[in-house]
């Protein structure tokens, strides 16, 4: 398990985040020397210029002042010009990237593989990985509302808009998990929409793409066999989808790997056995406003559909 680094747009570890980072720096420091200078003026101006100015001093100081807004209006065509250039070079495109739709939720985010070939499509949810040192080129729009795709560490936010496609790229230059989150107010449970980009190396990504590519397990114990049955004959089948098996819905997340993800209900809850059932067992408790209805299953049936979940890796 990789680092869990702290959510901040202060320390990049892509290019997108580098360039928005360093921008942020050049205009942090021309302002401050511009702030300096106007407050020093200021006082300046407060301590020795007490008396009444005589014509000659009145000169100086209107070519004084000509002079200072002259030099203000070329830094603030500066910072304009590197802005421009910054929001070019993260504008382009890069080359052989690996393409991902994401689409956002109320209140969760799907995410799909669009590798050329059969063997590299996957479909998931809330938990992104991509390759160390390769663009990721994320097709981002929505089921619903407006929501905003943000991941501080690795590139600036975007907006996922109804009925629009928006495609951005981001990198991420060392192996880490980078935390992300929604960052467009949409609905009751927008503060629980968190998400995860694991930037893996490229041999443990394709073996990652690999697996996730691959049916559901099929359970190896009596326990996990009789969580798939009841599973498979409850209500869950008709959101839900776990590949292999006969549940097909395709309004909620894809659980065909759920066990292999870290977290559940977005970034809500750790992934354990005791957090699937509670979350089974009345989600509405956990995530009041979910579109995940409470179940009325029995307790026995909880605990089974939950050693099935875990179990499927
Ligand atoms: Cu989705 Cu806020």
């Amino acid at each position: 398990m990789y680092a869990l680094l702290l959510q901040n747009v202060l320390e990049p570890a892509g290019p997108q985040a580098g360039r928005v980072s360093h921008l942020y720096w050049f205009i942090f420091w021309i302002t401050t020397v511009m702030y300096v200078l106007v407050i020093g003026a200021m006082l300046w101006s407060f301590i020795r210029h007490r008396r009444e100015a005589t014509a000659a001093e009145e000169k100086r100081v209107t070519t004084l002042v000509g002079g200072m807004v002259g030099i203000v209006t070329v830094l603030l065509l500066i910072i304009l010009a590197a802005s421009s250039v910054t929001g070019h070079n993260i504008a382009t495109p890069p080359q052989g990237p690996v393409d991902i739709l994401v689409r956002g939720n109320q209140w969760w985010w799907y995410v799909e593989y669009q590798g050329g070939k059969a063997s590299d499509h996957v479909v998931t949810a809330n938990e992104i990985h991509i390759p160390v040192g390769r663009p990721a080129r994320i097709h981002l729009d929505t089921s619903d509302v407006i929501h905003s795709f943000w991941v501080p560490n690795l590139a600036g936010k975007l907006d996922a808009i109804p009925n629009h496609r928006n495609v951005f790229w981001l990198q991420a230059d060392k192996p880490g998990v980078y935390p992300g989150e929604c960052a467009e107010f949409c609905g009751f449970q927008h503060a629980h929409m968190r998400f995860f980009v694991f930037a893996d190396p490229p041999d443990k990504f394709a073996a990652w793409l690999g697996q996730q590519n691959a049916p559901s397990r099929v359970p190896q114990t009596d326990e996990q066999e009789r969580g798939r049955q009841t599973f498979l004959n409850g209500p869950c089948v008709v959101c839900h989808q776990i590949r292999g098996t006969d549940a097909h819905g395709n309004v909620a997340p894809d659980l065909t790997h759920i066990g292999s993800r870290t977290t559940i209900a977005s970034g809500t809850l750790p992934l354990t056995r005791g957090n699937l059932a509670g979350w089974i067992i009345d989600p509405q408790r956990i995530k009041p406003g979910t579109h995940m209805p409470g179940m009325n299953l029995s307790s026995d049936e909880v605990q089974l559909i939950a050693a099935y979940l875990e179990s499927l890796k």
